[in-house]
């Protein structure tokens, strides 16, 4: 098995935070990692390390066997990179975007030719190869953020939140386009998104700058060992309140308008709280999502018992 990344110790801090905190991580090659967990876990400062943009305070990282210090030209050509704000000139149509990353890249005219032809193909952006991108829609915008950093056609490919704030649609485009380059490229993708989530081979559950799980969503999934009930109710928010104080051992989390209760409880006493106070209540058995798994896999980080706050 080739690794196409390896990471070692790595550790970040900026002040008194430690944004990144003594990560190991090995990818094999053609893998899609997923980076989930809340705001501040450290993802985009993991994304940055390992693309070699931000120094870090200790560790090593190799890609494909070459060291990102030690050969920081052939490691350059091998990434690509689509940070959170990934910066298109908006005053550029799609197709001069294209070929500015490409002349950076220093990918050649007839490469270039090739490539653009084949990425605005799958992504389905040639009709707009003239339109400024200041004037595409978010989904397009991503899409051609995408096609910028695929050019040079490296072999690691780094997604920091790429379809944050676009729409369903577009964003299940964008996973199609995702699928396919499986295989070829190795991908690390950062997501707020557990469906993104579940479409990863393997999803990394980050939370204070620690890896907490790293596995199968299947894997994580399947970590959630209490049975899982979803409720209806008219007032999700009262609900929670009162389902918070009367099972104190179970963990209870709002998803839009449905309660996930989560703990060795049957069904009737979830039901019965409510009922005694006043609610009627829908309430059915469901297999654990990646959320569960998360809230779930999440919790020794925020509650370590023996350790300063
Ligand atoms: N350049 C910086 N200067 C100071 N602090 C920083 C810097 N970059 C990150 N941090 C801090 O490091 C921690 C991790 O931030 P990071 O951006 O890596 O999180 P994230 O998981 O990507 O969050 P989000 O989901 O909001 O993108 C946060 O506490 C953040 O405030
Ligand atoms: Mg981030």
């Amino acid at each position: 098995m080739t690794l196409a990344i390896e990471a070692r110790g790595l550790r970040r801090a900026f002040g008194d935070v430690v944004a990144v905190d003594d990560v190991d991580l090995e990818v094999p090659e053609g893998e899609v990692l997923g980076l989930v967990g809340p705001d501040a876990a450290g993802k985009t400062t993991l994304i940055r390390l390992l693309t070699g943009v931000l120094e870090r305070d200790a560790g090593t990282v190799a890609l494909f066997g070459h060291d990102l210090d030690a050969e920081r030209d052939p490691t350059r050509l091998l990434l690509g990179y689509m940070s959170q704000a990934f910066g298109l000139y908006e005053d550029l149509t799609v197709i001069e975007n294209i070929r500015f990353f490409a002349a950076i890249r220093r990918v050649t005219a007839r490469d270039r030719r090739v490539r653009e032809q084949r990425l605005l193909g799958f992504t389905r952006l040639e009709a707009f190869t003239r339109r400024k991108a200041g004037d595409l829609s978010g989904g397009m915008k991503q899409k051609l953020g995408l096609i910028c950093t695929l050019v040079h056609e490296p072999r690691v490919l780094f997604l920091d939140e790429p379809t944050n704030g676009v729409d369903p649609v577009s964003r299940r485009e964008f996973w199609d386009i995702l699928g396919e380059l499986r295989g070829r490229v190795t991908v690390v993708v950062a997501t707020p998104y557990m469906d993104e989530a579940e479409r990863c081979d393997r999803v990394a559950l980050m939370a204070g700058g620690r890896i907490l799980a790293l596995d199968a969503p299947d894997a994580l999934r399947a970590e959630v060992h209490d049975p899982v009930w979803e409720v209806e109710t008219d007032r999700p928010f009262l609900a929670a309140e009162v389902l918070g104080l009367a099972l104190p051992g179970a963990e209870i989390t709002l998803f839009g308008d449905l309660l996930h209760v989560v703990g060795p409880l049957e069904e009737r006493v979830v039901s019965d709280v409510l009922a005694a106070a006043g609610q009627s209540a829908r309430t059915a058995r469901i297999p654990p999502t990646m959320e569960d798994a998360y809230v779930r896999l999440a919790q020794p980080a925020t509650a370590r018992p023996g350790e300063d706050p």
